[in-house]
């Protein structure tokens, strides 16, 4: 039996709840936990090209061990795959594949195929079981926790999808040394989200430590296990978002714009780079209506570029965008209530807030003065 160390952190959602065990080389855990979420289960990996070449003979290999019978399904990289037609063919393979209800979907990549992969455990079968093994920063930290799953429309980001929590999450630091430096940095954009909306030592920590981080050093594990603790704190709170886990969406109504507006196109612009210039955006435009320090502000600035993540939409290649195309993004968000808009914003570092009486011109008059400065 494996001797992996490993970090628990439990998500407590009653029936529902499930661990994330976190520790270099917990993928030859893969049999084990398969084994205790459902015996004699059959599964169906869903991946992309790049996480497939790079270590799926290794996930296959622990699966033969265990003696689990797998196929795997491969998706194009990139957050284009988050669309109708890539969904459309995971939910037929899965099917093809003959999986029944008792069975496993293994969503072994990064944000995009967790997203994609769980949406579709969410309907086969009227819903099928499903692990989360995350092989992106981002992916670790944020979205393989909590049970969003979706895909994108024309109209906006992540609209159509299902709150369908994983049985289990897998994380694998080991993983993480194949990650190119530009999706480790995007990623980091979420670790800072946490210690930006409600846990300002983290955030400190992370000022002292995040060349630890960038480096694989013991810091690393610390800050994939604080991230997960708080996402999971907050995901056992609110589990649908009807309150407070509309916090883990600082910078992602303004990032999300961002992203549409460079249709998505990663050579652009990645989720993480969007998040870190919303979250700038959230800070500047809270400074604005007069609730952040030019203090918080600065110390924010200087964290995200200290960490090369960028702070600006001018620093996203190609010509700007225009207001009025940031403001179609972001009237579509999720979050429109009634013609006002709802904005996570912060009265300094750890202390944001849900905002959901903006009016829209103020949000006009405050990009327009980002795009002209
Ligand atoms: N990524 C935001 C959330 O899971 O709520």
């Amino acid at each position: 039996m494996s001797t992996t160390k490993q970090d628990l952190v439990n998500v407590n959602l009653g029936e529902r709840s499930y661990e994330i065990k976190i520790g270099n080389g917990v993928l030859s855990e893969i049999a084990k936990t398969i084994k205790t979420v459902s015996p004699d289960a059959r599964c169906v990996i869903v991946t992309d090209s790049n996480v497939n070449s790079a270590h799926g003979d290794t996930l296959r290999a622990f699966l033969d061990g265990g003696g689990i019978a797998h196929s795997t399904l491969e998706v194009s990289p990139g957050e284009q795959s988050k669309s109708w037609s890539v969904f459309q063919q995971v939910v037929d393979g899965i099917l093809a594949a003959k999986l029944e209800r008792n069975d496993l979907v293994i969503a072994f990549g990064g944000g995009v195929v967790g997203d994609l992969a769980g949406f579709a455990a969410s309907v086969v079968r009227r819903g099928m079981r499903f692990i989360q093994v995350p092989t992106s920063l981002l992916a670790q930290v944020d979205s393989s926790v909590g049970g969003k799953t979706g895909i994108n429309s024309a109209h906006g980001k992540n609209l159509v999808g299902a709150f369908h929590q994983p049985a289990e999450v897998l994380i694998d630091l080991d993983v993480l040394k194949t990650l190119s430096p530009r999706e480790f940095r995007a990623g980091y954009a979420e670790v800072a989200k946490y210690g930006l909306i409600k846990y300002p030592d983290f955030f400190s920590w992370l000022e002292q430590n995040h060349a630890d981080v960038f480096s694989h050093g013991e810091g690393l594990a610390k800050a994939i296990q604080t991230s997960c603790e708080a996402k999971a704190e907050i995901v056992a709170a609110d589990e649908t978002e009807s309150g407070q886990r509309a916090l883990l969406n600082l910078g992602h109504t303004f990032g999300h714009a961002l992203e549409g507006y460079t249709a998505y196109d990663g050579s652009r612009l990645v989720h993480g780079e969007g998040v870190a210039i919303g979250m700038m955006l959230a800070h500047r435009f809270s400074n604005r209506l007069n609730h952040c320090s030019m203090d918080d502000v600065t110390r924010v600035e200087t964290h995200l570029k200290a960490v090369g993540l960028p702070t600006e939409i001018s620093q996203i290649p190609g010509d700007l965008p225009s207001v009025e195309t940031l403001m179609s993004f972001i009237a579509q968000d999720k979050k429109v209530k009634r013609g006002a808009l709802t904005f996570i914003l912060t009265k300094g570092v750890g202390k944001s807030y849900i905002a959901d009486d903006i009016p829209p011109s103020e949000v006009f008059g405050f990009l327009t003065d980002q795009l002209t400065k």
